[in-house]
């Protein structure tokens, strides 16, 4: 099997750019090691403490945080106000945990306290949605500071240069590798080639799931392999594991977690099966408009969150993750459904601002305030 990587020109040009800029954060490696240092904390605090997973929606009309109409960082996709969207109760819920307040999203402070630090995405398009909606609360903080984005793909990048702070998204679909080899495109699920590039950043929230279960035309691969056996395909929930698991061992042997704090993005729900709340026979999120109340999801957790949880328990490394299944079950209304620029039904992402908003709260809250 060829070990070159397919895009590893682009891939190189970002490297050189990147090394550019690490050459110049590394000034403030001192910066990261004191604030970074014997900080396992943040991960056993919110669970001793208060688990701030644990919640419902609250109505709240400060909410949402920004007009999502002078954010310039939104895609199409995502963008449901800019394409129409009529009812926009969505944008006025905010989460509400059981035993403890979270933290207003206060993003002077986040620019002040990740001074000379990067921030890096990596995952699917819904880490481009969590990514996006970070970009947007904290232009909203600072809106007359200058920010520099810049695009080399895999890799969109903003800097927030009066702060030295740059926030990225690496774009993964599997974390694994896809590579192009003489029979085809391979999914090799041993093999985890962007992690040398991944580990320079002080902040890693990944994220994998959605295209896991993709066949036909739209699987972006012809071959899976594993253990060094290729074959034309496998139980998808096994492969899903075994990925998870090759990413777990590279943050255990690779990542110095003094420096880099990591966080996994939790498995984002779908809403295109209306049995999951006690609405059989809807089939998508079009009629949605108000979120679940209460604190529980009838549909219960979905297997892929168990697998995730399963695997990041054998992790010998310290882990936070952003647990953001449930709550964002509890909001079939949080979705663009039809409106979007592609006009296609989507229950998938989430309308920024919105729901992504909240996944923000929660990692502003496990970064800056323990
Ligand atoms: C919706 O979920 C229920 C319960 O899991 C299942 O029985 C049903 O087949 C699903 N419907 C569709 C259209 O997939």
């Amino acid at each position: 099997m060829s070990k070159q990587r397919s895009s590893s020109s682009s891939y190189n040009n970002v490297f050189t750019l990147f090394l550019t800029f690490h050459v110049v954060f590394l000034t403030f490696a001192c910066f990261c090691l004191a604030s970074v240092a014997g900080k396992h904390v943040y991960r056993s605090k919110q669970q001793g403490s208060c688990n701030m997973y644990d919640g419902s929606w609250v109505y709240d009309e400060l909410y949402p945080l920004y007009d999502s109409s002078s954010c310039p960082f939104i895609r199409g996709e995502f963008n449901c106000k800019k394409y129409g969207r009529p009812n926009l109760r969505y944008l006025n819920y905010r989460w509400q945990p059981s035993h403890c307040d979270l933290p207003r999203f206060d993003g002077k402070k986040f620019l002040e306290q990740m001074k000379g630090k990067k921030i890096l995405f990596v995952g699917d398009s819904l880490s481009a949605d969590h990514c996006e909606s970070l970009l947007c609360l904290l232009h909203a903080s600072v809106p007359n500071s200058n920010v520099i984005p810049s695009v080399n793909d895999p890799v969109t990048t903003v800097v927030f240069k009066d702060y030295d702070v740059s926030v990225s998204v690496f774009h993964s679909l599997f974390l694994v590798d896809v590579e192009d080899e003489k029979i085809g495109r391979v999914l090799n699920l041993d093999s985890l080639k962007n992690g040398d590039y991944w580990k320079k950043h002080d902040v890693l929230i990944f994220n994998t799931w959605h295209w896991w279960y993709r066949s036909g035309a739209s699987q972006p691969w012809d071959y899976i392999e594993d253990d060094k056996k290729v074959m034309k395909d496998m139980d998808r929930m096994v492969a899903f594991r075994k990925a998870l698991t090759t990413w777990a061992n590279w943050i255990d042997s690779d990542v110095n977690t003094e420096t880099t704090k990591v966080f996994f993005q939790g498995i984002s729900p779908s809403h295109y099966n209306g049995t999951d709340w006690n609405e059989p026979g809807v089939t998508n999120c079009a009629k949605e408009t108000e979120p679940i109340s209460g604190s529980s999801y009838p549909g219960g957790l979905p297997e892929a969150a168990i697998v995730l949880k399963q695997v990041l328990s054998k992790m010998t490394k310290p882990v936070h993750l952003l647990d953001i299944t449930t709550l964002s079950q509890l909001r079939k209304d949080g979705h663009p459904s039809s409106y979007n620029k592609y006009k296609g039904m989507d229950c998938t992402h989430w309308c920024i601002a919105g729901v992504t908003d909240t996944w923000n709260q929660l990692l502003h809250a496990s970064l800056i305030l323990d």
